[in-house]
């Protein structure tokens, strides 16, 4: 059995930044909704609990509570903030709102002979966001840190083995924040360590094998992080048993089937089935302008395309998918994984015949994808690659798509990304690319007027995706690209940069 922490999510903001430190820590931490019953809780047999923040209060009609029997366990608890005050309200601590809220860094004074903060300064910076505090503890449990504001910002319960801390110890401005949960995984948890992406691989080609056996296995391969691992670790277990059938939809950016040939197709001796669907997409496209009816043509042709090489290859038993962890997560407070759920393209074919569906990364956040990647051997350019939208170079060009705006969009895309690797700029850039504006201007060029597009180039960096702010691009580099494209692409006269964050735009133009 797998050595898991359990955290249960009461809705803060940075309930997967918990599980994704402790993750870090090599120890495997599910996130679970906090109204998770105590049977299931049971069943994983955790070396310990995590609670995490949340935005009610708990003395709030309608707060947020977790089955008190987590407490009774015998297992180590650590509540971090609103889950502090739970753990609190169950020794008969009192929890009220604070005379004034903490928001930000806070000099923190720590008890460092408890084994949470052995090793952490006695005397350092802890990162608060709270409204409501511990206002006092009963005897039988022990303050072990305060701040100016906080007479119990951190307390525990030696009978119980439980914690509470009011700062958050996942949040980087924590000064030795990720000492505090180590300790709690390692000193208090007795935790061995054993979760990292070599054990991982191994479990997984291991799961694989047994489940597929000698059956066939079915993948839809773009190119991108989450499906190229995929296809990796597929094909690590069962080889031949493995078909990716690739839809070059000719909406993807310039040399990308090639390189999917390369890497797939001759690094690794893959099945590969390389459909080349252009002219599918683009008549399809043909006069469409409309940035929503054009995704939603794109993911059903691509669906379609998939089901009719589906059927050439007959039956297959399962159907592979990367999806990750993020998807899949259940908060049980509100839905943060529907958000984004237009950006999916396709969702399930109606039409292949086929039994099961295999996701051999639904546990894994998308660092550990990229730590996987590595660890099996995909090159470091396609693991470390920016994300690409499913509906490609289509929304990035306004207006109607035809086949030489796609090809002059190319490579003036091209141009940007070559210059921002020359300037060692692609580790540091969540996304950047360029978007051909629908709009014309006047120039001049040698002794000739002209009227060309305006092409607009975007960089943003990024944690998530969910905001950004725009790239603060050297001049040099831009210089550099403004002139390759005047020179190398014809029909372009005026080059502009999107210095927008998120909100108010999005990353992409449409
Ligand atoms: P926006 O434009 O909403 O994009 O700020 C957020 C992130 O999602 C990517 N994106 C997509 N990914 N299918 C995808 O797989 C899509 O339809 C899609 N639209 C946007 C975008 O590149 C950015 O990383």
């Amino acid at each position: 059995m797998r050595e898991t922490v359990v955290v249960l999510d009461f809705g803060g903001q940075y309930n997967q930044l918990i599980a994704r430190r402790v993750r870090d820590a090599h120890v495997y931490a599910e996130l679970l909704p906090y109204n998770t019953g105590i049977e299931k809780i049971k069943d994983k047999k955790p070396i310990g609990i995590i609670l995490t923040g949340g935005p009610k209060s708990i003395y709030e009609e309608g707060a947020l509570r977790c089955d008190d029997g987590i407490f009774e366990l015998g297992v180590p608890v650590l509540g971090i903030c609103y889950g502090s005050y739970l753990v609190a309200d169950y020794v008969g601590g009192e929890v009220m709102r604070a005379p004034s809220g903490e928001y930000g860094k806070a000099r923190t004074v720590y008890e460092t002979e408890n084994m949470l903060f052995s090793g952490v300064g006695k005397d350092a910076v802890s990162w608060m966001s709270h409204a409501d505090y511990i206002g006092s503890i009963p005897d039988g449990n022990t303050v072990i840190a305060k701040t100016e504001a906080c007479p119990v910002a951190a307390f525990f319960n030696e009978g119980k083995r439980l914690y509470g801390v009011q700062f958050h110890p996942e949040v980087r401005h924590t000064q030795d924040g990720q000492k505090i949960l180590e300790n709690f995984l390692y000193k208090i948890c007795g935790a061995k360590g054993d979760w990292t992406m070599k054990n991982y691989a191994k479990e997984a080609v291991d799961e694989i094998r047994g489940k597929v056996g000698d059956k066939k296995v079915l993948l839809a391969l773009s190119g991108g992080v989450d499906s190229s691992v995929c296809a990796v670790l597929l094909h690590k277990a069962i080889g031949k048993n493995l078909t990716c059938v690739f839809v070059d939809t000719g909406l993807m950016r310039k040399h990308e089937p090639e390189e999917v040939e390369m890497v797939f197709r001759e690094q690794f001796n893959m099945n590969l089935v390389h459909v080349k669907a252009e002219q599918r997409f683009l008549d399809k496209l043909q006069d469409v302008s409309e940035p929503e009816k054009k995704r939603k043509i794109i993911g059903e042709e691509f669906i379609r395309v998939f089901e009719d090489e589906a059927k050439k290859i007959g039956k297959v038993n399962f159907l592979a998918q990367g999806t990750i962890y993020p998807d899949v997560v259940e908060s049980g407070v509100g839905d943060a994984a529907l958000i984004k759920s237009h950006h999916n393209v396709g969702g399930l074919p109606d039409h292949v015949d086929f039994d099961d569906i295999i996701e051999p990364l639904r546990e894994l956040f998308k660092d550990e994808v990229r730590e996987l990647g590595e660890e099996i051997g995909l090159p470091r350019h396609m693991v470390w690659r920016q994300p690409f939208p499913g509906p490609g170079l289509a929304i990035r060009i306004i207006g109607a798509i035809t086949k030489p705006k796609l090809d002059l969009l190319r490579d003036v895309d091209f141009i940007f990304r070559d210059e921002i690797a020359k300037a060692k700029l692609d580790e540091q850039i969540w996304q950047y690319f360029a978007v051909l504006t629908d709009m014309r201007s006047v120039g001049v060029m040698g002794d000739e007027r002209t009227y060309d597009y305006t092409v607009a180039l975007r960089g943003v960096t990024s944690i998530d995706a969910m905001t950004a702010d725009w790239a603060r691009i050297p001049y040099e580099t831009l210089e550099a690209v403004s002139n390759r494209i005047i020179n190398e692409v014809p029909h372009i006269n005026r080059i502009v940069y999107d210095i927008t964050s998120k909100p108010p735009a999005t990353i992409e133009w449409e």
